[in-house]
């Protein structure tokens, strides 16, 4: 092997020189880098072949006609160790028809024996400009392959996420489902019973009520709130189960008017209320089923504000992006906000029945119903200033 560089060598290019006569290959080698190339030069195929396999080659210049081994032979071997590496054949008199064989078996160009070097010079300049378009070429691809195996491997992983997502949200559906109709099938079931408890106490105390000690009567009568809360608690229960399953019937709700007629309902009739309604455009959802949410929310507001001394209720809204937000303010007894996780769950109450009557279940009607419509719900209070809650709805 012969191994050159020159001392002006610039990086132009590293060319592996084969040729079974070797004074030749030697005299080629020096002229190339002297003209800045980086030769290695070798005189058998089979050791230049050896040498691709562990070193690299911009361009291979072999001689055509080689004992044991020609050259297509030769540069179809390199090119199986380097699919870019770019061949030139060096030919004698008389052999143009193999060297055209030779380019048609994927070798770049040919230059006949003996050359000048004017000659050689802008063949191998466009042969390495050919390597260097086909390494960036190989670049481009490997790097596209890469980008479009992470992008299969993103969509697989977010199809088998989605897959997962989904199955459990299924099994939450069924699960809820099931809490659902037993909280549903259970309260009903109550009712019969209790109803006969209190029945027969009732017919009790009517028809013996005198033959029995005033303590006895008193007992029975707090058998009877008992029985009568409990009768409220599971009508609460049912109405929560009802306002879950109902299916919802989507339409566009006039909110304004829906909201007038129910302050004209709710208001108390013994005190004067300062009821303020904002602008409050309509918007998309079941208008039976926003009912009962403005009615839970309007009745809190009311019902808290009953000990305020001037009492003020407002009802408005603003637009955050594509959503509309509504409003139902007081300046009630308000609530502190280290408790609001509790205010929506089912039988939470946050004041109790000797302040303010109630049985907890409005708000938890309300967040499911504002759930169900892809809405949020939340609120904001200042403890004896008032509570305001909002909730989150589609503009029709
Ligand atoms: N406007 C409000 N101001 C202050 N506290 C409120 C207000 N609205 C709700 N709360 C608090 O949240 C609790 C839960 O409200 P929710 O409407 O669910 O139940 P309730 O009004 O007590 O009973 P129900 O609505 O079932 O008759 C209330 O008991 C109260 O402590
Ligand atoms: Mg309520």
């Amino acid at each position: 092997m012969v191994s050159m560089a020159s001392e002006a060598q610039t990086g132009t290019g590293r060319l592996l020189v084969v040729d079974d006569e070797e004074p030749q290959m030697r005299a080629l080698c020096d002229t190339l880098s002297a003209e800045g190339y980086v030769t290695a030069g070798f005189s058998s195929p089979q050791s230049a072949l050896a040498e691709l396999s562990h070193a690299s080659y911009d361009l291979l210049l072999t001689d055509l006609m080689m004992p044991g081994m020609d050259g297509i032979s030769l540069l179809a071997a390199a090119r199986r160790v380097d699919p870019e590496l770019v061949g030139i054949m060096m030919t004698g008199h008389g052999t143009i028809d193999t060297a055209v064989r030779a380019m048609q078996a994927g070798a770049l160009d040919y230059i006949q024996k003996p050359f000048r070097l004017k000659a050689i010079l802008p063949v191998l300049r466009r042969g390495l400009e050919i390597r260097r378009l086909r390494t960036e070429n190989s670049e481009l691809r490997f790097a596209q392959a890469t980008i479009q195996r992470l992008n299969e491997e993103l969509e697989r992983r977010v199809r088998e996420r989605t897959r997962e997502l989904e199955v459990a949200n299924q099994e939450l559906a069924l699960a809820n489902q099931d809490l659902e109709s037993f909280s549903f099938s259970g309260s009903h079931d109550l009712r019969a019973p209790l109803r006969t408890v209190r029945e027969f106490c009732g017919i009790f105390l009517e028809e013996h009520g005198k033959d029995v000690p005033v303590e006895g009567r008193a007992l029975l009568g707090r058998v009877q709130e008992g029985g009568a809360r409990m009768s409220q608690l599971i009508e609460d229960l049912l109405a929560f189960s009802r306002f879950s399953r109902q299916p919802l019937q989507m339409n566009p709700v006039a909110f304004e008017a829906l909201v007038r007629r129910l302050v004209e309902e709710l208001r108390p009739k013994d005190a004067t209320v300062d009821v303020r309604i904002g602008a409050l455009p309509d918007c998309h959802g079941d208008a039976s089923l926003l009912e009962q949410v403005l009615s839970n929310l309007l009745s809190n507001a009311f019902k808290f504000t009953r000990k305020t001394a001037s009492p003020r209720v407002e009802i408005g809204s603003s637009r955050q992006g594509p959503e509309l937000v509504y409003y139902v303010r007081d300046n009630g007894a308000g609530f502190d906000m280290k408790r609001a996780d509790k205010l929506f769950g089912v039988f939470q109450r946050l004041h109790p029945a000797s302040q303010f009557e109630g049985t907890g279940v409005g708000l938890s009607i309300v967040q499911r119903i504002v759930q169900r419509h892809g809405g949020r719900v939340w609120a904001e209070s200042v403890p004896g200033a008032g509570a305001t809650f909002y909730f989150t709805l589609a503009p029709p």
